[in-house]
């Protein structure tokens, strides 16, 4: 397994191009369920969540084909409506089949996805809003199976705002005879994005981007050309870096990014005293002379990303003080927490609390990467780090992040990737 070698200390500046949004691109790229036929998805970043997403599509007979950040589908003919445990433990988001296999071909059988890294995440909200749609579904040997003539019209209040859930069930209502009514519906961008493209793709759909989601089912769909919206985690990630490893005076830009997608992650990194100029699609950061201490609270979309709750505690651990970060979305999101403090981060954490005691200095160590957005922090870390940071196990990085080290290494970053030990 690759680990990446970090010489901290290096001073990052210079201009990034931040990748099409992988959250997006998981749920567009099952939509293409819906309507038989060729549909083109630009802005595609080469991923390993995206190559699996592809190999599940692949197994039940559409073909993908991914060049020059753009993917080809063609999903005329399906030959397969299950969803193996061999994809989904690999990736949770392969549960993103279950409403468009149901919705357009009345059957599918889809492995359930069990916990992650930092606890269980449940699929309840996608089971019972098929279920509110007429959809019969029964849990079998692991499996959830679904039956259904034609989806029905109906009204879905979610307990929990969930993106997967609205997702799964927008794209199962979209084909059921008569109206849906969602609320509490995630407003998350990828959501908004995912409602976009079944809009082109003929869908009735009104209050995208909104809570309140009215869904006029049609009949049938036909195929459509997107373009992904910009990875605004991918973008907050280097935000957070260049707050923590620029230098004021050397200015670090994104392109290619949403601002308007950021505000929640922006407006924090000023609090934390960096200088920010946002264009419509750029941003520009100058780090802090000195990082201030900032609480979070990660919320649902427009709020703090839980997504972004990893990065920002690295960057709490070399504040001038205390601050707070509260984990509301996934209470026990902590799993960077220990290998941050064997950097040498004064971290406490209870319950769903961290609070985080800012040190002088972090100094390099081997460190284990657990999950995507925890590996995340640790490269942040290693690059301020004195001395050499080894994170292990990158392909969880891999995952969600388009060539990181090439990108920071663009930016000034000492960070190679080399073979890593067998665990
Ligand atoms: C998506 C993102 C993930 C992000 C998360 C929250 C993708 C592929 N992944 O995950 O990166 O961290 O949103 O922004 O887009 N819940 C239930 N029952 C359900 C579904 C969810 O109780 O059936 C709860 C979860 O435990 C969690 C909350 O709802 O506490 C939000 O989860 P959800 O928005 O569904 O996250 P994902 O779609 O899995």
């Amino acid at each position: 397994m690759d680990k990446f070698v970090i010489r901290g200390g290096k001073t990052l500046s210079g201009t990034v191009q931040i990748s099409g949004a992988k959250n997006a691109l998981l749920a567009l790229m099952p939509a293409t369920i819906l309507a038989p036929g060729s549909y083109t998805i630009h802005n595609s970043p080469i991923l390993r969540d995206i190559t699996t997403m592809s190999r599940l599509l692949e197994s039940m007979g559409i073909s993908t084909s991914h060049k020059d950040h753009a993917i080809a589908l063609n999903s005329s003919k399906l030959t397969s409506f299950e969803a193996p445990y061999e994809h989904v433990k690999k990736m949770r988001a392969s549960v993103y089949v279950l409403g468009p296999l149901v919705a357009r071909y009345g059957q599918a059988h889809v492995s359930l996805p069990g916990g992650c890294a930092w606890g269980p995440r449940p699929v309840n909200l996608h089971i019972e809003g098929l279920r509110k749609l007429g959809a019969e579904i029964n849990i079998d040997a692991g499996y959830i199976i679904a039956k259904a003539k034609r989806l029905k019209g109906a009204r879905i209040v979610f307990d929990v705002s969930s993106v997967g859930a609205t997702g799964n069930v927008m794209m199962a209502a979209v084909l059921a005879k008569g109206t849906t009514v969602i609320d509490n519906a995630a407003m998350e961008p990828e959501i908004t994005a995912l409602g976009e493209f079944l809009v082109k793709m003929g869908a009735k759909i009104h209050g995208v981007g909104t809570n309140h989601l009215e869904i006029e089912g049609v009949d049938e769909l036909r195929p459509a050309d997107f373009t992904t919206i910009p990875d605004r985690i991918e973008a907050g990630t280097f935000l957070t870096a260049a707050a923590l490893a620029g230098k004021r005076g050397k200015k670090v830009r994104l392109e290619k990014c949403n601002p308007r997608h950021l505000t929640a992650v922006t407006t924090k990194l000023e609090d934390a005293g960096a200088k920010l100029t946002l264009g419509s699609d750029f941003i520009e950061i100058e780090p802090p002379e000195e990082i201030q201490p900032v609480n979070v609270t990660t919320s649902i979309y427009s709020g703090f990303p839980t997504d972004m709750q990893a990065q920002w505690i690295a960057l709490m651990s070399l504040a001038s003080g205390t601050s707070v970060v509260t984990e509301t979305i996934y209470t026990d999101r902590f799993m960077h927490v220990p290998e941050l403090s064997r950097l040498g981060a004064n971290i406490n954490v209870k319950e769903n609390v961290a609070t985080i005691v800012g040190v002088e200095k972090l100094t390099g160590a081997k460190v284990m990467s657990t999950d995507l957005r925890a590996s995340a922090s640790l490269i942040l870390a290693g690059l301020v780090a004195n001395g050499t940071t080894e994170v292990l196990r990158v392909y969880h990085l891999d995952r969600g992040y388009e060539a990181i080290e090439k990108k920071l290494a663009s930016l000034g970053a000492d960070i190679k990737r080399e073979a890593g030990e067998e665990f």
